[in-house]
């Protein structure tokens, strides 16, 4: 089945569900058992045997974005966070080497640096660039090599496959961070990845209203994933995997519209003479293009653009009046945000020009030209607060 129709079928089993459309939200921490000999039985590795483990409202939204990924299985977390960390944790152990992308996401940057280190893991970041060339950076005890592509502020593209390729060769686990592009624009385990991690939080959610991640893996990972989550007592409530399930049914038309929009704020942005970059894939002259369109089946609706150097002040009278972008950290739901960011902070192994203020765009669903009107204005504060 296509992936339209894997949205609106996965998970769903009214049958079982008293005709019910929608997998109901079962509320449960005690399961009750009708005799010893089921509560003895040994356990599956998915199962409702007591509610931290998954209720059937769980393995619904679990079963409908495995699908989705093309995965053996998929384990969802409380956060996008955890479930980075989680699967980090699971899959290393003292005295292991990880090689981390330098664009990653800056919490997990964070996890690498403040609680990985403590148990003895060693993390190397590398550049988004680097392709086949990691194998140079591989030590025997390399355990996990983990991208972000593209990376969530500045938008390099990575060469998946290739550094797929390399790491496998070299007996590691291939982690993806596939929040930006979604198991709908990029099939991350088909591209060689073994374990891909989405924060759901974002587009699955896609209503800003709903912490979550989810991790999916191949048929040599999932047990072991599924296991260490457990071990790790991760737990998600069966209120937010419906939130979550109900969000995914939608995933595909409002990424449709967030791209379109996004590729008309960016092509326009181009043109200003504020603009000194547009950072997006999807435009035809960005360095991750190629990569992008090779491997991607779409863009979603985040991007980011750098300004020619001018006051402070000015970038920020154009950012705080804006009325249609929200000033805010996150991005993904149905309303447009924007934000500034210093890439300069978040990475050590690649060099970044701080001379241009870099701020990240979430094209929401709004009517793109009222979008444009919006930024035009801002555009015009900025040059009246330069001229003050
Ligand atoms: C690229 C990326 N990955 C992971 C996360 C983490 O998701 P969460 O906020 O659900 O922990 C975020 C959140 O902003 C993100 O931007």
């Amino acid at each position: 089945m296509k992936d339209d129709t894997l949205l609106v079928t996965g998970g769903r089993e009214p049958e079982n569900h008293q005709g019910a459309v929608n997998p109901p939200i079962y509320r449960a921490s005690t399961i009750l058992y009708p005799s010893v000999e089921a509560f003895e039985a040994p356990r599956q590795l998915r199962g409702v045997y007591y509610g931290r483990g998954g209720v059937p409202t769980t393995f619904a939204l679990e079963d409908a974005i495995a699908a989705l990924e093309g995965a053996a299985g998929a384990v969802v977390t409380g956060s996008g966070k955890t479930a980075i960390a989680q699967a980090l944790l699971t899959f290393l152990e003292a005295d292991d080497h990880l090689l981390m992308v330098d664009t990653a996401y800056a919490p997990t940057r964070q996890f690498c640096d403040r609680v990985l280190s403590r148990f003895k893991v060693e993390t190397t970041y590398y550049d988004p660039l680097i392709g086949a060339d990691i194998d140079r950076l591989i030590r025997p005890r390399t355990k996990v090599v983990f991208l972000e592509a593209p990376g969530s502020l500045t938008f390099e593209m990575q060469d998946v496959p290739a550094i797929a390729r390399v790491a496998h060769a070299r007996g590691a686990v291939v982690m993806l961070d596939n929040t930006w592009a979604t198991p709908l624009y990029f099939k991350s385990l088909q591209h060689g990845v073994d374990i891909a991690i989405n924060a759901a939080t974002k587009y699955i959610g896609g209503h800003s209203d709903l912490l979550m991640g989810v991790a999916t893996a191949t048929e040599e990972h999932y047990p072991r994933l599924r296991r260490g989550m457990q071990d790790l007592g991760c737990y998600v409530s069966p209120d937010d995997c419906y939130l979550a399930l109900r969000g995914l049914r939608t995933l595909s038309v409002r990424l449709e519209r967030h791209q379109a929009t996004a590729l008309r704020l960016a092509t326009w942005l181009q043109e200003r003479p504020e603009v000194e970059r547009v950072l997006y894939p999807a435009l035809p002259d960005d360095p991750g293009h190629a990569l992008w369109r090779r491997d991607f089946l779409g863009a979603s609706g985040l991007f980011g653009i750098l300004l020619k150097p001018c006051p402070e002040k000015a970038w920020h009278a154009l950012v705080e009046g804006l009325e249609l972008f929200g000033l805010g950290a996150s991005w993904g739901g149905y309303e447009s945000l924007i934000m500034p960011n210093r890439p300069e902070r978040y990475r050590t192994a690649t060099a970044w020009d701080p001379a241009f203020p870099s701020i990240r765009i979430h094209a929401g669903l709004e009517d793109p030209d009222d979008l444009i009107a919006d930024l035009e204005a801002g555009f015009a504060r900025l040059h009246e607060v330069s001229r003050r």
